[in-house]
């Protein structure tokens, strides 16, 4: 349905010099960057802010995906496109609009993405679907870089495929942890179409020979 699509995660970058492993994923390849935004309340770290996609969008063409962990999206959307966002994911599992939040990530000219975390059931995003250009499932618990995959959420992102199928619809199947070498092929043949990774991008000999078991 549609090309495969490689995201490196800036989190697993050296955040004393994220141009230069801006320029690392510009080098390799890949035409999209997973920008990760933690709050220290949804999510047990903290990462990047506003001014610092502001800062990257001057140095860098990428597609910006931002995965926003927020307990509060609605209040920070807003902040994030205007910084230079192309595409803005939200978690389903806070308690505020999420319907009125993606209407407003698409007024403000961004496409939209509903996020789960790995306990949560596609049955909560289902609603949704039919709002957004992307669905990301965590194949990790949220918040930090180099954790295990979860396998058992392939079977969230087969559901997501057939529930695609069956409704017509065109959005995006990202995972989202734990995305490497060996994972790569299990994310393909459940129906993932956009791979993002940090770590094992990061510390790969030879990137582009991860980004082609994505994409090639
Ligand atoms: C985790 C983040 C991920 C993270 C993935 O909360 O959402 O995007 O960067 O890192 P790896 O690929 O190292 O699991
Ligand atoms: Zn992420």
């Amino acid at each position: 349905m549609h090309a495969p699509i490689f995201a490196p995660s800036l989190l697993a970058g050296n955040h004393a010099h994220l141009s230069e492993a801006i320029e690392r994923i510009e080098r390799a390849g890949p035409d999209w960057v997973h920008i990760d935004i933690m709050d220290g309340h949804f999510v047990p770290n903290l990462s990047f802010g506003p001014e610092t996609v502001r800062a990257l969008r001057k140095t860098s063409d990428l597609f910006f995906d931002v995965h926003l962990m927020l307990d509060n999206p609605q209040k920070y959307v807003q902040n994030f496109a205007e910084a230079g966002a192309d595409l803005i994911s939200i978690h389903v599992e806070p308690d505020y609009a999420v319907t009125d939040t993606l209407k407003r990530i698409r007024r403000l000219g961004c496409k939209s993405g509903i996020a789960f975390n790995p306990s949560t059931p596609v049955s909560a995003v289902e609603p949704f679907l039919d709002q957004v250009d992307l669905a990301l499932a965590m194949t990790v618990q949220p918040g930090f870089g180099g954790q295990a995959f979860k396998t058992d959420v392939l079977n969230k992102v087969r559901e997501l495929v057939g529930l695609r199928k069956a409704s017509g619809l065109s959005f995006r199947i990202e995972a989202d942890g734990g995305v490497d070498r060996q994972t790569i092929p299990l994310c393909r043949s459940a129906g993932v179409d956009t791979f993002v990774a940090g770590t094992s991008f990061f510390q790969a000999a030879q990137p582009r020979d991860l980004i082609a078991l994505a994409t090639g």
